[in-house]
């Protein structure tokens, strides 16, 4: 099969300040490591509940001081306090409850480095992980999430049948495989990955794309995903298959980000009650360089990534950011804060104007 594009399993990319983890970071990944309570680091966050803290070494309690870390009583699970996007949800036009924010794993290595990031960002609230079949790291996903401890229904799986597969017999065969892959019993969202083969953007696969779609509705009715959609799909696109289809897709993935917002796609989706994943929230790091986010970060106290995640929630979207790195993985979901209409209008503003679209 033709090699992914623009989504390439390749070396790990960084974003600003091209930071990969360095010795130190086995040690952040590791945060079930009891420690006794006397030693548990020195915080004084003003709503630190001391009988509460975590007695555990963990990377959470070296940043930001509004990271309270909370392990609820029988519970091995940590919960961080701000990071209330974690436990909220969309609901799909199908009843099915969809996580609010999700980790993205596209460019991250298979095997440890994954695994590492997967486990983390469970052990620390997140419940939804996207990924797909053309990421090559699936399993490593599917093990974290069965090591996480969690009930299976207490986590949602995103993944998508590879962009080149067009036709029936191929969709079936590639969900056994990401199935195969996974190893969690079923799938929670199955996404085309895209409307056209990544070598072929732009061409016509309208009726391909209802085969396949056919394909998506019988594993959907099977049982084996618990909802199924698109992505990067436009609203041609999504006509086509609405019109050909008796199962109206669910959700479509897009590209999505300050200054590259999709008005009339989004609108289109939301309308037609198909729930918009944003993926690239953070322009795949491209973000960090456009230097007119960064006074709005200032005045809210926040961060740039943690305006654009929020950005794209206050828009009813549901953003999909990555990291590999604890410390980011838990400052994009620190995102319980409100940027106000007058900024929300600003930053719709900077799409005419950027260059990073
Ligand atoms: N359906 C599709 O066609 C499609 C296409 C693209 C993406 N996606 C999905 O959407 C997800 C996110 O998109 P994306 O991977 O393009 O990237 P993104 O989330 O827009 O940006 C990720 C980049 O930003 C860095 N980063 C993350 N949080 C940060 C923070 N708080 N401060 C500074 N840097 C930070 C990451 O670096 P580190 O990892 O080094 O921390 C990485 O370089 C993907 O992983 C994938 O799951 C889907």
């Amino acid at each position: 099969m033709p090699r992914a594009e623009p989504e390439t399993i390749g070396a790990q990319r960084t974003g600003r300040g091209k930071r990969l983890p360095g010795p130190g970071a086995a040690r952040h990944f590791s945060p079930l490591e009891p420690r006794s309570r006397s030693e548990a680091p020195a915080l004084s966050p003003p709503n630190l509940c001391a009988p509460d803290v975590c007695s555990y070494e963990c990377v959470c309690a070296r940043i930001r001081v509004n990271f309270v870390l909370r392990r609820p009583a029988g519970s091995e699970m940590f919960a961080c306090a701000g990071m209330g996007a974690l436990n909220e949800t969309f609901e799909l036009w199908n009843g099915v409850k969809i996580p609010k924010l999700a980790l993205g794993t596209w460019q991250m290595p298979p095997g440890e480095t994954t695994y590492k990031a997967v486990l983390f960002a469970l052990q620390h609230g997140y419940r939804h992980i996207d990924t797909a079949y053309a990421y090559g790291n699936e399993a490593s996903v599917g093990k974290a999430v069965r090591d996480s401890g969690l009930a299976r229904a207490d986590v949602f799986v995103t993944t998508k049948l590879p962009a080149e597969v067009k036709s029936y017999e191929g969709a079936l065969e590639y969900f056994e495989r990401t199935m195969a892959n996974l190893s969690l019993g079923y799938v929670d969202l199955y996404l085309i990955h895209a409307p056209w083969p990544w070598h072929r953007k732009g061409e016509d696969f309208t009726l391909q794309n209802i085969e396949v779609w056919k394909a998506f509705e019988h594993i959907y009715h099977n049982g084996q995903c618990r909802a199924i959609g698109v992505s990067n799909f436009d609203v041609r696109d999504l006509r086509a298959l609405m019109a050909n289809c008796s199962v109206k897709p669910m959700a479509n993935q897009i590209k999505f980000h300050i200054g590259h917002t999709q008005p009339e796609l989004t609108q289109f989706c939301q309308e037609n009650g198909i729930l918009v994943q944003a993926y690239s929230p953070l322009a795949t790091g491209k973000i960090f360089r456009d230097q007119r986010i960064a006074p709005v970060a200032k005045k809210y106290g926040r961060t740039v990534a943690q305006i654009c995640i929020r950005y794209a929630l206050q828009k009813g979207l549901q953003p999909i950011p990555k990291s590999v790195h604890p410390e980011r993985i838990l400052e994009d979901a620190d995102v319980d804060f409100e940027i106000s209409a007058e900024d929300v209008r600003y930053l719709d503003s900077l799409g005419a104007q950027t260059t990073l679209a």
